[in-house]
């Protein structure tokens, strides 16, 4: 019987057969084990030197990592953990071969591991990276169909910009320049006059000369729609959309979390409701003490830790030197590589310090949050943080201007904690059409461009709201991913499309 590492231990004592591709084999003289990788795990197969005819034996021995392979064999209890199960081998085929893999078990660094992105695919990492990744998007989609939200699909090819013009992908459109879209909103809010409740689901692309750890130029964003809700019902949706994936997650990715090293309990701790601050209030934090010591504590174990890298690099290089075996020579050089890594990280990090406690103690409130800030603020609360009401003036036109200050939007961001930052971004939206013409003017766009949006507030308007939450970021808190870039499949970022040889 064919069955999945997932499903072998309710085999026990049973004949199946397993498909897959060589992890590791580990020869130790009586008994060797070979552990098989495929999609839902890794089986650990017993080859036993005295119950397996010899030419079976020696070629597991020799099997190359990443070899495809077809095994058969008993299943039994694992020899040491008591939950699991193993497979004493007793036939083996080799499906196809590898020669020469370039992903050892060897640390490498992820720069490389990026330009090998295809094979890097079917790592540990990445594959419990994708495995959450993919029940995340589940999770969201079941959350608005059980909770009456119609899917409308919204075009990527789009004639104007919706969240400013300098963030633009140009096409060739027939000779006719189009955009590749930053958003689905605009349209998101036509379907919302027609059916009251939508969202939109698809990749979206953003031209932004940012390399940081939270930017991609391609990634995938949710848009619900919400007519007749204001700024409370719609922090409401989004507080509940969050939680609702977080329960999926801890439901079913324990065991993907620890291979990621994101403890369960940090997601456990999460509760509803999110806390709420102004921006205002965002502003005072900012300029206050707190803020400074944070950064300057950040600054002295920041520190600390570039010491102790620098000792452990040099007392690792000595050990390569005295070194007898290539191997583990290059064993060493490959944590050295990655200690390098996390080195030159630090510096950068250790050098923005100072300018983060500048941008913070000197932050203009009416600015937009940047990213330091807002990892200031969200490290700052131990749950997800709304801020809202920003000035307008560093908002997108399409914000409905608040009644009783119109220096500001009725708005929200909600920023992730641990410093993780902005996963999404909402608001209510202008629904008269003289205050959208006025804005319309005020940034400089082509009233042309947005005619038929504008025919929304000239037939039957009303008051509605929705937000955007990107895939990605939320995918990183989630996992505990130190840069966007591991979030996604193959990631797209200012200068880098993996996997492509440099
Ligand atoms: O805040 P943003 O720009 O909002 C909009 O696009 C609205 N039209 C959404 C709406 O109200 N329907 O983007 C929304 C979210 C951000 O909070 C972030 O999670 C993600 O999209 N995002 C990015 N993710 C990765 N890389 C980038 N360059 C991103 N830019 C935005
Ligand atoms: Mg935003």
């Amino acid at each position: 019987m064919l069955v999945r590492a997932a499903e072998l231990k309710s085999h026990l004592g049973q004949d199946v057969t397993l498909q897959g591709w060589v992890y590791n084999v580990r020869a130790m003289g009586k008994v060797s084990f070979l552990f098989v990788r495929d999609g839902t795990g890794i089986s650990q197969c017993v080859a036993a030197r005295d119950e397996l005819d010899p030419e079976t034996y020696e070629l597991v021995k020799r099997l190359s990592q990443e070899s495809s392979v077809r095994v058969k064999g008993k299943v039994r209890p694992h020899g040491n953990y008591e939950d699991q199960a193993e497979l004493l081998l007793e036939g083996l085929e080799v499906l196809g071969g590898s020669e020469g893999y370039p992903i050892t078990p060897k640390p490498h660094g992820i720069d490389f591991l990026l330009s090998q992105r295809h094979l890097h695919l079917r790592s540990r990492l990445p594959t419990s990276t994708l495995r959450v990744r993919a029940s995340v998007i589940d999770e969201i989609r079941a959350f608005f169909n059980r909770n009456g939200f119609v899917l409308v699909d919204s075009p990527i090819f789009t004639p104007a910009a919706a969240e400013g013009t300098s963030t633009l992908f140009e096409v060739d459109y027939f000779g006719e320049p189009l955009y590749l879209t930053q958003t689905g909103q605009l349209y998101a809010e036509a379907a919302c006059m027609a059916l009251e409740r939508v969202y939109c689901f698809g990749p979206t692309f953003r031209a932004e000369k940012s390399k940081t750890r939270r930017h991609l130029t391609e990634f995938w964003m949710v848009e619900p729609e919400i007519a007749f809700a204001d700024l409370d019902e719609t922090i409401d949706w989004a507080q509940r959309l969050v939680d609702a994936v977080i329960q999926r997650v801890l439901q079913d990715h324990r065991v993907d979390l620890e291979v990621l090293g994101r403890s369960p309990e940090d997601l456990e701790r999460i509760q509803l409701p999110y806390h709420r601050i102004t921006h205002a209030q965002a502003a005072e934090i900012l300029h206050g003490p707190q803020a400074r010591q944070l950064l300057e504590r950040d600054l002295e174990s920041k520190l600390l830790r570039i010491r102790e890298i620098e000792k452990e690099i040099e007392e690792k290089e000595a050990a390569r030197e005295a070194a007898r075996k290539p191997r583990q020579r290059e064993h060493l050089t490959g944590q050295v590589q990655q200690l390098q890594t996390e080195l030159e990280e630090l510096r950068i990090e250790v050098k923005n310090i100072p300018h983060h406690i500048e941008l913070a103690a000197n932050f203009d409130p009416k600015s937009d949050l940047g990213g330091s800030n807002e990892s200031v603020i969200s490290r700052l609360h131990d749950r997800p943080v709304f801020v809202t009401h920003y000035p307008r003036e560093c908002k997108a036109f399409y914000m409905k201007r608040n009644a009783q200050d119109p220096s500001r939007v009725n708005n929200f961001d909600l920023l992730a904690p641990q410093g993780y930052g902005e996963i999404i971004g909402g608001s209510e939206r202008e629904d008269d059409l003289q205050a959208l013409l006025e804005r319309i003017a005020e940034e400089k766009l082509d009233v042309a461009d947005y005619d038929w949006y504008l025919d929304l507030r000239r037939y039957g308007s009303v008051p509605h709201s929705g937000f955007g939450m990107g895939v990605e970021r939320l995918v990183a808190w989630l996992c505990g991913l130190s840069h966007i870039r591991e979030s996604i499949p193959f990631p797209r970022l200012m200068g880098k499309v993996y996997p492509r040889k440099e």
